[in-house]
Formats: structure tokens, C-alpha cells, sequence
């Protein structure tokens, strides 16, 4: 069954996560992280020893992860990852992979999957271009890069990992070079999408503006 699906996609740190979480909630769907599902790939891609660069040995790590979403939680074979794959380490590891149209192709059934099961919030880089195309929805987050290093220094720092907040404005330029001119699904801005900057917003007003743009576009 096609169930109703909402995309909402942009760059490291735009307040996208919150957002999507919160956003499904109130509409009663499930929240698909699809980013986690690239951190589970990248933290099996690790615990394997296999070479970043190998687009095959990846997908093949991927695909034998048995990766899990259930509830916010996360797993592969049966072991809780959830705090696990917020590492830094693990955020640059799991762009380097998302390169590789084999790791894609590897998780694109996967996160299709959920769409049969209920209605869903997706959240990503290419929720709205590639995995659902014919989402009901679109919506695009953006922010400065400053503000959105700001944002990710912060949320590390209380999960009690120690990095300088250049460090991470750094890694985040890199990362989102690396995803916006990857040759496959790159970080667009889909077509028919609203996009949002939420820059110089606070949460409440933004997710209050999410959620006219999708519920003017649910009553067409
Ligand atoms: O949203 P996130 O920071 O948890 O995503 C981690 C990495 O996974 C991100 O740098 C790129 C990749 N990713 C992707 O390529 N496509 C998606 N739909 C989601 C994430």
C-alpha cells in the first residue's frame, strides 16, 4: 500500500532531525531518520575493517548489517546503536560511504519499506528527489553553515564528546561539499519543495510554519 509520505531533506545541522520528529508526531506518522540508516551502515562498514573507498565491500557490509528502526531506536543484528552512531567519527564516516551508488542502491528498498507499513515523516538528503519522488509533500531546511556548526557543536558537547567548535565547522563544509556534489543523489532541492531557512528562527516557529505548508498541501 502507498501510504501518504512528507520529505523533509537538507544540509548537516539544519534543524531538520527536530523538525521531522516533531512534525510526525503531531500528524501521527512514523519518523523515518534515514540518515541513521547510513550511520548504521557506516558503523558496520568500521566494526568490519572494510576500506571506505570500496563501494562494493560497503554495500556488501551494509546489506549483511540486518539494520533495524524501530521506535527512534536503532540496531544492526540485534544490537542497540542508537548512541552509537552519533559519533563524529561516525558522521564523516557515514558521508564518505552515502558516495558509493552501491551503498545507495543497498538501503533504497529499505527505507521504501517503511512507506508500506504507515504514513511517514522522511528525513534526509534525498527523501524527496530519490527515495519518494511522489511524496505528498516536499519541504527543504536550510541555515547558514555558521549557524548550523553552532547547532552541532552544542548537541555534541552535551552528549559529552570534546571537539572545538572550528573542528566542527570545518567537517561540516567538508561534508556538505562532499554531499552536494556527489555524483549520485546529491543534496538538492527538490522539485515543488517549500523551503524553509531557518537561520534566524527558534523551533516553535519553524515547525509551526512546517506544518501550515504541509497541511495546505494535504487538503488540495
Ligand atoms: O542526517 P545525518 O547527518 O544523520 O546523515 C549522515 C550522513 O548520511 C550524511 O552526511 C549523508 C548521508 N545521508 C545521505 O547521503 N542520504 C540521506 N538520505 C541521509 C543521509
Amino acid at each position: 500500500m502507498r501510504h501518504t509520505a512528507v520529505t523533509i531533506d537538507g544540509p548537516a545541522g539544519s534543524g531538520k532531525s527536530t523538525i521531522a520528529r516533531q512534525v510526525a508526531e503531531r500528524l501521527g506518522f512514523i519518523y523515518l531518520d534515514t540518515g541513521a540508516l547510513y550511520r548504521a551502515a557506516a558503523l558496520a562498514v568500521d566494526e568490519a575493517g572494510v576500506d571506505p573507498a570500496d563501494g562494493d565491500a560497503c554495500a556488501q557490509a551494509a546489506r549483511h548489517a540486518g539494520i533495524e528502526l524501530e521506535r527512534g531506536r536503532v540496531s544492526i543484528r540485534g544490537r542497540d546503536v542508537t548512541q552509537a552512531i552519533r559519533s563524529h567519527h561516525i558522521s564523516s564516516l557515514s558521508s564518505r560511504i552515502a558516495v558509493h551508488p552501491q551503498v545507495r542502491e543497498a538501503l533504497l528498498s529499505l527505507q521504501r519499506s517503511f512507506r508500506e507499513k504507515s504514513p511517514l515523516v522522511a528525513e534526509g538528503r534525498d527523501t524527496g528527489s530519490v527515495v519518494f519522488p511522489d511524496a505528498d509533500v516536499k519541504v527543504y531546511i536550510d541555515a547558514s553553515a555558521e549557524e548550523r556548526a553552532r547547532r552541532r557543536h552544542e548537541e555534541l558537547v552535551s552528549k559529552g564528546f570534546d571537539i572545538s567548535y572550528e573542528k566542527v565547522l570545518d567537517d561540516l563544509r567538508e561534508r556538505d561539499q562532499r554531499d552536494a556534489s556527489r555524483g549520485i543523489a546529491p543534496l538538492v532541492v527538490p522539485e515543488h519543495a517549500a523551503v524553509v531557512d531557518t537561520t534566524h528562527m527558534g523551533i516553535d516557529e519553524v515547525i509551526s510554519q512546517v506544518m501550515e505548508v504541509i497541511q495546505e498541501k494535504l487538503a488540495d
